[in-house]
């Protein structure tokens, strides 16, 4: 992300610690006489060394070693030793870089390291200790000039004591994080950073990214002349960024980004600037961007993306002649993309996703001929591609997504352009027009290609000999008839000789013309008009959506072999026979499973059978079939399920009170079944359903009263701060779509909540404040309507229609949600209430017991 941090981090890193880590081999060449170690100061760090164990896992860097194991008693010099430099006159130890060293184990005040005295450069960076705090021992290493604690697994407050090092000038506390959970272990709470960094103005190179500091950011910052890196990345910062520090004279790269909290704006620019990195991205920074930012003349990178910044993009930011990186996607930018930045002839990567720009897209882009990462999608750019765009020959990202870009579009200008891997064209007005050459020797190897909503009839011929493919999108266009046979045609042979390996594959090439798509992962061709067989992708695939087509036939067993299969998504379409029960073996990977609206029959496959904890199933909806037979008791073992939708079709079964342990459960949808028999009472004490938005029993044979403990637990319906009132959501596989920024969602709008043949309504009711959509029609219902209703405040529909409901009505909704009650009066009903006096409240008491 940070090239600019990472390369002076690098030049830094040679100006530190090139003599200690080359002196000791070439010491004896270089110089007369080697500096000999003082023995205090050799068995320090010997015993320093023994006070860790070496973990290869210590450290991330992939070129880790551990220095220390060459460090030993017989080679008493230690200034001979791997990372350790020594003063050449007095033979101190002046330097230690154990970075990335495979260091694991605690560190405390009483660590020999703190008696070396003499010591100016320390890094420890990429070990692990084990969340220790940072000693406050390091004060007595008054003279370190550089500190290096980076991603070491130090936790805790940052110690006072650093503060004392009056010496430093590069210190750098980043990244002491969990890199899966991204929780901070550093903080900055007290001392302040302020009161830290307070007495340390000889500092220039400041990196305390991702250490939880919660403040402001001090002003007296802008007191640091010396400051050239300040790197204050998502460290929850807050308040008004000082817009100071901007003109430090000496700053090259500033970044606070991931701080949403953080406001600010980009100060005018009356002097020349040596900046030349800028990162706010990811910030509350608004405003616009003075056009005294051509003083800024030294800048290459500019990262300012997801802000809060409008106005037009500056005409002078085109005099920047070294930029290399505008990243200005999500913000408010308008007006058309500035002529000038055809002087931008160093630009790689040129970010604009997002924002309100208007125009056509410039032919002077094809200028450009450095760029190598061009996104302009979800923009209001209108016109032609120009043809000049296929002059960009480092171009491999191109996204013109989400626009308004019309007219006939030469597919084939994409087809020369040898970068070129992903390319994202879909949601405009395009008519893509495909060359009728046969050409297998495209120069374009495309790993990503989407092309929805792009007026397509039939599956481009080209795609054929896209062999490295990983994603293909062709949602939403107008392909009719088959998926021809070369396309997805892996035959169980083929699957066969991809599982045994590619080391045969190669020998199956050769036969077939063809190369089957042996890397694609997401294949997606929803909202066509496709018959025939379901193609059989190869088992790479991840995401495999063909829904809302006409495709028939069965679901072939090769599905089995699948075993990263995520998302499998074929409803609405007319295939029929059983689903194959090998499906719920392989199911792992399998988090979406989305079969409705098909003809399938037979029992539900077992899933979660097979080390069910394991399983990441987050959402099977199999509705409008004609399953049969019983849930099966499997899926209590899904523990990750959050909905589950079976209505319409033929199962026979009892209330499954068995699926009231599942933790994330959200949605259970049963509505017309045979599910039959009286629901028991929860057997144990403990709160079930827990997380549950919306049951629909409706159309069922249930029978008796519903338990009254099961509406106590469901806690989700009752705490709207804990699920913030949103609607079931279902998110897969976020690695894939992160990655590709592929909308990842499947939003259910459920909110159905119906019971059927209950003989009350339980006043309970009343306390599951977030229940959105309340249904009881067509039951057996009696009694009034319980007055704790009146607390459902996030209600949007109600209808309890057609029960034997008596007593007064709510005024909030119309007639229709309870006709056919002929017990009940109010307002709006023919019936008026007689007795009750009408109160203010929008839901008057027509008092009743419930029972
Ligand atoms: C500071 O540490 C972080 C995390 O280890 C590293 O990515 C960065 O390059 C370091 N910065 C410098 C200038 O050494
Ligand atoms: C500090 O440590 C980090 C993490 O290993 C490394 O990337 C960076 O280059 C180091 N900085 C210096 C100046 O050595
Ligand atoms: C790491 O910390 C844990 C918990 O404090 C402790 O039990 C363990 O012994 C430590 N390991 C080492 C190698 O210091
Ligand atoms: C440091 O050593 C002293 C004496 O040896 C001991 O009392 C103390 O507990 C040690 N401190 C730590 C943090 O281990
Ligand atoms: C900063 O330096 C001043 C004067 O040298 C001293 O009085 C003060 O205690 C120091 N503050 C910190 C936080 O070290
Ligand atoms: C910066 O230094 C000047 C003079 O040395 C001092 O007056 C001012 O208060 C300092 N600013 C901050 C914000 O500390
Ligand atoms: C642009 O980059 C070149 C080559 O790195 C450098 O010599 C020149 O000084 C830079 N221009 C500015 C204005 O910084
Ligand atoms: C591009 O740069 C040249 C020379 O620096 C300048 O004359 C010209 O006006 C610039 N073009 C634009 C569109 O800014
Ligand atoms: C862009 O390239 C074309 C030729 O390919 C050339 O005529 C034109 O002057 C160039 N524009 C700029 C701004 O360099
Ligand atoms: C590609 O075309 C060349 C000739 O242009 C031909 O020799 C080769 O067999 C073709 N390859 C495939 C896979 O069709
Ligand atoms: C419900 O029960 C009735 C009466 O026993 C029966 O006729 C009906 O078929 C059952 N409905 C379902 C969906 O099983
Ligand atoms: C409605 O909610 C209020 C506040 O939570 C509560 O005091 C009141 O008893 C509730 N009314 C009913 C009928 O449940």
């Amino acid at each position: 992300m940070c090239l600019v941090a990472v390369l002076r981090g690098l030049v830094l890193k040679l100006l530190m610690f090139k003599i200690a880590v080359f002196t000791p081999c070439f010491a004896s060449h270089a110089h007369a006489v080697q500096p000999f170690c003082h023995d205090d100061e050799s068995s320090a760090l010997l015993q320093f060394k023994e006070s860790f164990v070496i973990v290869h896992t210590a450290s991330r860097y992939e070129g880790a070693y551990p220095k220390v194991l060459q460090w030993n008693s017989e080679t008493r010099n230690c200034c001979s030793w791997d990372g350790v430099e020594c003063d050449e006159q007095t033979g101190n130890v002046i330097g230690l870089d154990l970075t990335s060293s495979c260091l694991f184990g605690s560190i405390n005040s009483n660590s020999t390291l703190f008696s070396l005295r003499h010591i100016r450069m320390l890094s420890l960076a990429d070990n692990n200790f084990n969340h220790s705090q940072i000693p406050s021992a390091i004060m007595q290493l008054s003279g370190l000039t550089h500190l290096n604690l980076s991603s070491s697994y130090f936790y805790g407050q940052v110690p006072l004591e650093i503060s004392n090092l009056h010496k430093l000038s590069y210190l750098n506390l980043s990244h002491n994080y969990d890199p899966d959970t991204r929780e901070k272990f550093l903080q900055l709470k007290n001392p302040s950073l302020k009161t830290l960094v307070l007495n340390l103005t000889r500092l220039q190179g400041l990196y305390f990214s991702c250490i939880n500091i919660s403040s402001e950011v001090p002003g007296l910052l802008s007191n640091f002349t010396s400051l050239r890196w300040l790197f204050l990345e998502n460290c929850e910062l807050h308040g008004d960024f000082p817009t100071k520090l901007f003109h430090l004279s000496n700053l090259q790269v500033l970044s606070v980004v991931s701080n949403k909290n953080l406001a600010g704006h980009i100060p005018e620019f009356h002097e020349r600037s040596t900046l030349t990195g800028l990162r706010l991205a990811n910030t509350g920074f608004s405003g616009r961007l003075p056009s005294s930012i051509e003083k800024l003349e030294s800048l290459e990178k500019l990262h300012i993306g997801s802000c809060f910044f409008s106005g037009a993009i500056p005409h002078s930011l085109g005099k920047h002649a070294n930029i290399t990186d505008l990243v200005l996607y999500e913000n408010n930018f308008i007006g058309h993309i500035p002529s000038s930045f055809q002087n931008l002839t160093q630009l790689t990567i040129l970010l604009l996703r997002q924002n309100k720009i208007t125009g056509s897209i410039p032919p002077w882009l094809g200028n450009l001929t450095k760029i190598e990462v061009l996104e302009l999608s979800k923009n209001k750019l209108e016109g032609p591609i120009p043809q000049s765009v296929s002059k960009l020959m480092n171009l491999e990202y191109l996204s013109l997504a989400f626009n308004n870009l019309s007219g006939f579009l030469e597919f084939d200008m994409f087809l020369n352009m040898k970068s070129l891997t992903n390319l994202e064209l879909g949601c405009n007005n395009l008519s893509l027009v495909f060359g009728k050459t046969n050409t297998n020797a495209t120069r374009s190897k495309f790993k990503s290609l989407e092309l929805a909503f792009c007026n397509l009839i039939e599956f481009p011929n080209f795609l054929r000999y896209q062999n490295e493919l990983e994603l293909l999108d062709l949602n939403g266009n107008k392909i009719y008839g088959q998926i021809p046979k070369w396309m997805l045609n892996t035959s169980v042979d083929t699957l066969m000789a991809l599982n045994i390996g590619r080391n045969l594959l190669t020998g199956f090439n050769q036969q077939s013309t063809v190369l089957p798509w042996v890397n694609l992962r997401l294949f997606e061709v929803s909202y066509n008009m496709l018959q025939g067989p379901l193609p059989i992708p190869p088992p790479s695939i991840q995401l495999f959506d063909v829904s809302n087509n006409k495709l028939n036939e069965e679901v072939s067993h090769c599905f089995c072999n699948m075993s990263s299969l995520n998302a499998f998504k074929l409803s609405n379409n007319n295939l029929s026979g059983m689903v194959p029960h090998c499906l719920g073996n392989s199911s792992t990977s399998l988090s979406v499973l989305s079969l409705g609206n098909n003809s399938f029959h037979g029992v539900i496959p077992e899933i979660c059978s097979n080390g069910g904890s394991a399983s990441s199933l987050r959402l099977i909806d199999l509705s409008h079939n004609k399953f049969q037979g019983q849930l099966p008791r499997s899926w209590s073992n899904c523990l990750m399920l959050e909905g589950i939708v079976v209505s319409n079709n033929q199962l026979v079964d009892t209330f499954p009170s068995w699926l009231g342990f599942l933790p994330e459960l959200k949605l259970l949808v049963l509505h017309r079944n045979g599910f039959y028999g009286v629901i028991e009472k929860p057997k144990v004490d403990v709160d079930q359903f827990a997380q549950l938005h919306v049951i629909d029993l409706s159309s069922n044979n249930f029978t008796g009263l519903f338990p009254s403990q099961y509406i106590a637990s469901w806690n989700a319906m009752k705490s709207i701060e804990s699920n913030g009132l949103k609607y079931m959501s279902v998110e897969w596989n976020t690695s894939l779509t992160k990655k590709y920024g592929i909308s990842g969602f499947d939003v259910y709008e459920m909110t159905i909540c119906q019971t059927t043949n209950l003989k009350e309504i339980s006043d309970l009711f009343g306390k599951l404040k977030a229940l959105r959509s309340l249904n009881l029609s067509n039951n057996m219902f009696t009694g009034g309507i319980p007055s704790s209703l009146g607390n459902l405040t996030y209600l949007e529909s109600l209808d309890l229609s057609r029960n034997k409901l008596s007593g007064n009505q709510f005024n909030s909704f119309d007639a229709s949600s309870f006709e056919g009650n002929p017990g009940l009066c109010g307002d709006q009903l023919l019936k008026k209430c007689a007795t009750s006096s009408s109160s203010p409240s929008p839901f008057p008491s027509c008092e009743d017991d419930g029972d």
